[in-house]
């Protein structure tokens, strides 16, 4: 139970992030996008360091969603943090053309995981 609060309190906070990182680079603030991304990919990388560990100390979700809303929800939110190390290298170097359309699968996926992710949590907690 304690991995979901974590997962509850995390997301929105994400989500703010990417929103913001957004908001920046669609207004050509290149310094502040580069900055706000870049404490986004940490916090993504280091709330993943912490579910892993709460995972390893036994803490699950409730599974009560169907199974292929689980899966979709597991390889989204396993490509995330890979993707993101692309975003990161191209932002970077400067590779505009790549790092605009990996941004747009980005965000993509991201509203992806987020419907997986409430109906996952929604039917663990017995409302749909
Ligand atoms: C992960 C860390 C990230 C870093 C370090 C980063 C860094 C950068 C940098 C340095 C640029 C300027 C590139 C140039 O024109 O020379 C840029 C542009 C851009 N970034 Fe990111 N970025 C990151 C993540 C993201 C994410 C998550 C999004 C999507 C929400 C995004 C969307 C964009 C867009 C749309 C532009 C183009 C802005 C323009 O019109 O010039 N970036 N990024």
């Amino acid at each position: 139970m304690l991995l979901l609060y974590v997962v509850e309190g995390i997301v929105p906070i994400l989500v703010f992030q990417i929103a913001w990182a957004a908001r920046l680079a669609w207004r050509q603030d290149k310094e502040r996008h580069k900055r706000i991304a870049a404490i986004h990919a940490a916090s993504v990388w280091g709330s993943y360091v912490v579910s892993w560990i709460l995972i390893y100390f036994g803490h699950t979700i409730p599974r009560k969603a169907p199974a292929w809303i689980i899966d979709t929800h597991l390889v989204i939110i396993y490509i995330i943090p890979v993707l993101l190390v692309f975003q990161m290298a191209t932002g970077l170097k400067g590779i505009r053309p790549v790092h605009i359309g990996l941004a747009a699968f980005y965000l993509i996926l991201w509203a992806a995981a987020l419907v997986t992710g409430a109906m996952i949590f929604l039917s663990g907690r017995g409302y749909i």
